[in-house]
């Protein structure tokens, strides 16, 4: 009788023993799951805050270049952001104009771009510099043109309307006629701003295959908009069908790729 209550006890010491070893490794499951969640939410803030100082730093650098572009002292105002270049890619025309002084200004898309450059070649006294302007749209460039008078900077602004055409060599729509209009010009600065994008696949990449004979020996080429997957892919394509062109891109604002020769 005795044994027989000693092996109930044992058995039901075992019994608890196991039910309690049970839920020690149920338990341990959960606090090993709690911890490894609290571990990935702690990354995933981490990286969140990393995102924001990175956003608050680009933003803040912008608003710095918006407001040194208002040193140029316009009397009218140009836009930046949207359709218009960045006050990343307004600063960097303006650096390199005062560091290159280009001859010869190719602009693709007329617009704030436009005013920028005009306005910076007044006051660096560049009056000689050629500054040829291209939009397809004779709305878009009459504005600029009218920005450009209320600015008091239209004058050394050459303004042309070329209606986009197809160019058989490229298979493209772009620029019509402007070629020929070019005369015996070598551009130093081109900047390529237009066509608009959504227009066709790689819209812009005409530029620098048609343009190849009117560009000087040393020149340089920027490309907005270089954010975009596409834009990337036509400035890896002009520099591996052009081996003599360095590239670089920066990602700021609406992103820039700059040939160099
Ligand atoms: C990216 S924009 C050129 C911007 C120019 N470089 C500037 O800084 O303002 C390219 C073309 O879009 C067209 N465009 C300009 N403003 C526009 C608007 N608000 N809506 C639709 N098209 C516009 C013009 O024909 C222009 O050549």
């Amino acid at each position: 009788m005795t044994y027989s209550l000693l092996a109930v006890a044992l058995a039901l010491s075992l019994l608890i023993l196991a039910i309690l070893t049970a839920i020690a490794f149920k338990l341990r499951g959960w606090f090993w799951n709690i911890h490894t969640d609290i571990a990935s939410l702690h990354r995933a803030l981490e990286a969140s805050k990393e995102e924001v100082r990175a956003r608050i730093a680009a933003a803040t650098l912008e608003i710095i270049n918006a407001n040194s572009l208002n040193q140029l002292g316009q009397t009218f105002p140009v836009f930046l952001g949207g359709w218009s270049v960045d006050a990343f890619l307004g600063r960097w025309l303006i650096q390199h104009l005062v560091e290159e002084r280009p001859k010869c200004i190719l602009e693709l898309g007329s617009g704030s771009s436009t005013v920028l450059i005009a306005r910076s070649l007044q006051l660096l006294g560049e009056a000689d510099t050629a500054h040829i302007v291209v939009d397809h749209e004779v709305k878009y460039l009459g504005i600029t043109r009218d920005i450009s008078q209320l600015n008091g900077v239209a004058d050394n602004v050459e303004f042309l309307h070329c209606p986009l055409e197809n160019y058989a060599s490229v298979d493209k729509l772009w620029y019509g006629g402007l070629i020929e209009r070019l005369g015996a010009h070598k551009i130093d600065l081109l900047i390529i701003d237009g066509p608009p994008g959504p227009l066709q696949p790689m819209s812009r990449y005409p530029a620098l295959p048609l343009l190849m004979e009117h560009l000087a020996e040393h020149c340089t080429i920027v490309l907005d908009d270089a954010v975009r997957e596409e834009e990337q892919e036509i400035a890896r394509r002009w520099i591996n069908e052009n081996p003599g062109f360095e590239l670089t891109v920066s990602f700021d604002g609406h992103g820039l790729a700059i040939l160099k020769r």
